[in-house]
């Protein structure tokens, strides 16, 4: 039987998985593609560190030319994570007609497009469904699945360890820190976790979404951005008091041809199926014209869910490989990028504010509100005790971004207000 050689970079948490599952299933992965799958070079940075799977010492090295440009290595296999000279193997690696599958969302947001049109050029295949929401196969399912419908809306949990997190403040009241180090020892974090908690992870993947579901480049800059870092007891606690669920929510929404996408702390209907989606799992929410409502979801992090969607994607360039259609796919976006301004950007949001607790501030606040047309769904007022502060929590009905932040602005500077203590989208209704 025929055997295909890999080059994998990284034996990390992925790198281990997928060594796992390359061996715990190469029967079927034969059986699948008519040929053994041989790991035969493994990059890593510290030769002498211990390994949680066993593989021969000779296979480890900690050059990376003992890899990419061996002509015996068919596809590499990128885990390691990083940037630029992450960029520049990966490069390399396809120009010497490698194929490469990585889980780099971080590679993948900024150098995507580059990426794919070298890998296009030297007819090989670059995939990444590891890249987003780890397990759940949903870059499989919008290029595959979804290409038939026009896809106006995308909304989900996709990272882990923010989910892991708010799951914990919320159901236990646990410690932000402490949650943040029991999700980085269980291998869901990011090497620096800044990137998951401040929504940079998250924003990565939905920038990917939105390029493959709306067919446009949209890039990471694109994205509007913010993490849960400074989410209090406070916050979560009105939140459920109000029925909803706190989230880090990506939305990537299409209206006509103009989109927006964004990362935030949301707070979501309890109703709404998102809300359940608990700890390190992930979930996408995928709006068609024809399909209607569509849910993925599945662990968006971790050593074997993610590794699984890396050999999914082994296996699809091996059947490629097998057709002789290698790097056919099309990486030309159909629409030019057309961003909605923030006039255009409609939700409802939570407002929190600690107000004087004098006669007729609730009066001025409303005020300001109905002068912009913003109207409130939800009110809630409680004195704090021991404070000459009343605590204010609005639920809004829809408005612009634009008159939202407006009021915001004015509110700040209010005689009757103390402090604006948190501003949430709210979504989910
Ligand atoms: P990790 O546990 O930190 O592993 C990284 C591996 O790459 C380590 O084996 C490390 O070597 C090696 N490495 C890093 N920099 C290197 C360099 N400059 N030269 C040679 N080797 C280098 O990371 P991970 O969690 O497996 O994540 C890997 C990638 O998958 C990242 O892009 C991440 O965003 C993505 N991803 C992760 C998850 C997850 O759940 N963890 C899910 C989806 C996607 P040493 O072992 O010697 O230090
Ligand atoms: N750090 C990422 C997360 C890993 O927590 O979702 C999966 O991409």
């Amino acid at each position: 039987m025929k055997s295909i050689s890999v080059g994998l970079l990284g034996l990390g948490t992925v790198g281990s998985g997928v060594v796992k599952i390359i061996k715990n299933h190469q029967d079927k992965l034969a059986h699948e593609l008519g040929c053994s799958i041989n790991i035969k070079k493994v990059l890593v940075k510290d030769e002498s560190k211990q390994r949680d799977v066993s593989i021969d010492n000779s296979k480890i090295t900690t050059r990376a030319n003992e890899l990419i440009d061996d002509p015996e290595i068919d596809v590499i296999i990128e885990v390691m994570g990083g940037i630029e000279q992450t960029k520049n193997y990966l490069m390399q690696a396809l120009h010497n007609k490698k194929h490469v599958v990585t889980a780099n969302k971080d590679l993948i947001a900024v150098y995507g497009s580059e990426l794919l049109a070298t890998a296009r050029e030297n007819e090989c295949d670059l995939f990444y469904e590891a890249s987003v929401a780890g397990g759940i196969p949903i870059i499989r399912s919008l290029v595959d699945g979804l290409v038939s419908d026009r896809i106006t809306k995308m909304m989900g949990i996709v990272n882990g360890t923010t989910n892991f997190i708010l799951t914990k403040m919320s159901k236990f009241g646990s410690p932000y820190s402490q949650v943040l180090k029991q999700a980085q020892d269980l291998g869901f974090a990011e090497t620096d976790p800044s990137s998951d908690v401040e929504g940079i992870d998250a924003a990565r993947k939905m920038a990917i979404l939105a390029r493959l579901g709306f067919s446009m480049n949209v890039d990471l800059q694109d994205v509007r951005v913010k993490g849960i870092s400074h989410i209090t007891e406070d916050d979560i606690y009105y939140s459920q008091k109000l029925g909803y669920e706190m989230k880090l929510i990506g939305v990537a929404k299409r209206d006509q041809e103009s989109i927006e996408v964004s990362v935030e702390p949301t707070l979501l209907s309890q109703d709404h199926p998102l809300a359940n989606v608990q700890d390190e799992y992930n979930a996408v929410y995928v709006y068609g014209e024809a399909v209607g409502e569509t849910m993925f979801y599945g662990p968006g992090a971790g050593s074997l869910p993610t590794a699984t969607a890396i050999v999914s994607d082994l296996v699809a360039i091996l059947k490629n490989l097998h057709l002789g259609v290698n790097g056919k796919s099309s990486v030309v976006p159909q629409h030019e990028k057309q961003l909605k301004n923030r006039g255009d950007i409609f939700a409802q949001y939570f407002l929190r504010i600690h107000v004087k607790d004098q006669v007729g501030a609730f009066a001025h606040i409303t005020e300001l509100f109905s002068k912009r047309g913003v109207s409130f769904e939800k009110i809630l007022q409680l004195p704090l005790e021991g404070h000459d502060v009343a605590e204010i929590v609005i639920i809004t009905h829809p408005c612009s971004l634009k008159d939202f932040e407006e009021i915001l602005e004015i509110l700040k500077f209010y005689p009757v207000v103390d402090e604006v203590k948190s501003t949430y989208r709210v979504e989910g209704l």
